[in-house]
């Protein structure tokens, strides 16, 4: 079946790069994957696209041509949503965007075009020196498609909003096959519906963001013993519910779990986005006796630049609640509880990190993007569980573990009435359901945007990977 959609693409869309199993192209974008979980998933070609009338004339063969009427299809940006399937299909066609990864800005600098299959290094290295940068993903190695359709989450987003929330325009291929821009005045319900309905709009070409400034910035880690942990949670409690949110202030707290040497740790990375070594927003933070502090003042393209993980199964978890430090602490005894005496073969390591979602952040994108949140929600605490682990034989087991550590927290938060409702897709599990917690407007809202642009439900049928609206 698929074997015969890949020689339909080859006839069709002459120029277009195909890559067949067993071939040095399709190893190398095989093992670019971020987790295993993806990088074992075999489809029948990959193919990439280096201009958009080309990845145009690519849908329009896998949406339209008989050979391909069977054929399930995957979008892969830069690989780093680990669940299996959200970006490659065993046995299918997987759309490798990194193909059309260009970097450009305006004359002024005040907009900046970036092909989708950019990482966020290929934006930081280009724009850091003309001082400016787009309120993007921390870690370098993300790719810009994923985590803008997704919404988010950037060390400029208590100043900007969501990473969607910064872009003027999206260029972007509809299930017709049509190339179209979305923007303000040109399909504005698609525009906003892009923004958080990740992949069930269609295939995105380019993105085109508002610029911000920036110079160097204030960067590294803290890394505090366990015992000290309340003290932790207190400062980080004072940071994310301040009536004034220090716009420049961006702290992800992190509980580190080794399942082998059976210890905690708490890992932070206190960032802000000026170059002050000590501002006075982290004093309570930076007063707690800490086991190692790698923290300067450096460029975002040297500090998002990190070294590659090895391949391991991930998992991600998510759930967003009320600031409070005492919720902190119960959640920490909670999780203990649930994971403390957990082993695998080969041992897991578990990172339960704590952002902030304050007010400030959510206001530029209220009604704007299709998230859901606003300041109405009030200062909100976002957690990312991840677990990493070599064993696959294992991934069953680890799934229902993190399963209940997440109920565990939840269960904590709704007795201290500190549940909130939103669920960030691109830090979620498969098995949970972010669209629903954009709540009612919203979801109906996506509904009906995606019966415009796809009339046949033809991303929901042939495009598995991801959350899909019809599911
Ligand atoms: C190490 C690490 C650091 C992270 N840091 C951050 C962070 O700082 N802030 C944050 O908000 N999130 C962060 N994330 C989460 C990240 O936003 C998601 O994993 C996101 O899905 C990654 O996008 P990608 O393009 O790399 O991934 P992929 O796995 O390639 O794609 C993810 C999803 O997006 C879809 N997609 C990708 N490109 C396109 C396109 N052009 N058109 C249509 N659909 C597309 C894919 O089909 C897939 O379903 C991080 C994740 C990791 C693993
Ligand atoms: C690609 O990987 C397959 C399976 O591991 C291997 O058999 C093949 O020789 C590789 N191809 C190249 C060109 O290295
Ligand atoms: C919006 O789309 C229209 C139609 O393609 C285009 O002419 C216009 O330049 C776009 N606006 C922006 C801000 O990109
Ligand atoms: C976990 O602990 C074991 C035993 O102390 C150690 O060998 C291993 O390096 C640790 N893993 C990580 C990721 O820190
Ligand atoms: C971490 O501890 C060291 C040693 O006590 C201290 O010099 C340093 O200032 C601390 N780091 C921060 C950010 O306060
Ligand atoms: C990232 O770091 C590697 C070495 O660790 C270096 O080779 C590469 O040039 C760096 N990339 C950028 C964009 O600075
Ligand atoms: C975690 O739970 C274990 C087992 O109940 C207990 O021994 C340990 O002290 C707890 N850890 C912390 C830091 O509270």
């Amino acid at each position: 079946m698929a074997v015969a959609c890949c020689s339909a693409l080859a006839t069709h869309c002459p120029g277009l790069a195909i890559s067949l199993p067993g071939s040095a192209a399709y190893n190398l974008t095989e093992a670019s994957y971020w987790s295993l979980q993806e990088s074992n998933l075999q489809p029948s070609c990959i193919i990439t696209p280096s201009v958009p009338h080309e990845a145009a004339s690519a849908v329009q063969v896998l949406v339209s041509n008989p050979a391909c009427e069977h054929v399930e299809f995957a979008i892969k940006g830069r690989t780093h949503a680990p669940a299996g399937g959200f970006a490659n299909n065993n046995g299918g066609v997987t759309i490798d965007m990194t193909g059309m990864s260009t970097v450009t800005v305006n004359d002024d600098h005040s907009l900046a075009s970036v092909g989708a299959g950019a990482s966020w290094l290929d934006v930081y290295a280009y724009l850091d020196p003309l001082g400016k940068s787009v309120a993007g993903g921390r870690n370098g190695a993300v790719g810009v498609g994923g985590l803008t359709l997704g919404g988010g989450i950037s060390y400029f987003s208590p100043q900007v909003g969501f990473t969607c929330d910064t872009l003027v325009n999206m260029e972007l291929v509809l299930a017709s096959g049509e190339l179209v821009n979305a923007n303000s005045t040109s399909h504005p319900n698609l525009f906003r519906a892009l923004k958080g309905g990740t992949n069930n709009f269609g295939l995105v070409t380019r993105f085109d963001f508002t610029t911000v400034p920036i110079s160097k910035i204030l960067a590294g880690g803290l890394v505090n013993d366990i015992s000290h942990r309340s003290a932790v949670f207190s400062a980080f409690a004072g940071i994310a519910g301040a009536k004034h949110y220090d716009v420049h202030a961006s702290i992800v707290v992190g509980l580190l779990f080794n399942s082998t040497s059976n210890t905690w740790v708490l890992s932070s990375t206190p960032i802000y986005t000026l170059p002050e070594l000590r501002p006075k927003v982290y004093e309570p933070l930076f007063a707690v006796p800490n086991i190692s502090d790698t923290l300067e003042i450096a460029a975002l393209h040297v500090f998002a630049n990190e070294s590659a993980t090895p391949p391991l199964n991930w998992q991600f978890w998510t759930g967003t609640y009320g600031v409070s430090a005492n919720l902190l602490d119960k959640m920490f005894d909670a999780i203990n509880t649930t994971l403390y005496s957990f082993d695998i073969p080969e041992g897991i390591l578990w990172d339960i990190a704590f952002e902030p979602l304050p007010t400030v952040f959510t206001a530029p994108g209220a009604l704007k993007n299709s998230l859901g949140t606003s300041p109405s929600d009030g200062n909100s605490v976002v957690m990312l569980l991840s677990a990493l682990w070599p064993d696959s034989a294992s991934n069953g087991k680890v799934h229902k573990r993190a399963a209940e550590v997440v109920s565990a927290v939840n269960e904590v938060a709704k007795e201290m009435g500190l549940e909130k409702e939103f669920v960030y897709a691109n830090y979620a599990d498969w098995s949970q359901q972010p669209f629903e917690s954009y709540g009612e407007e919203s979801v109906r809202f996506l509904k009906k945007t995606a019966r415009k642009y796809d009339e046949h439900g033809v991303i929901q049928r042939k495009v598995p990977g991801g959350f899909k609206l019809s599911g």
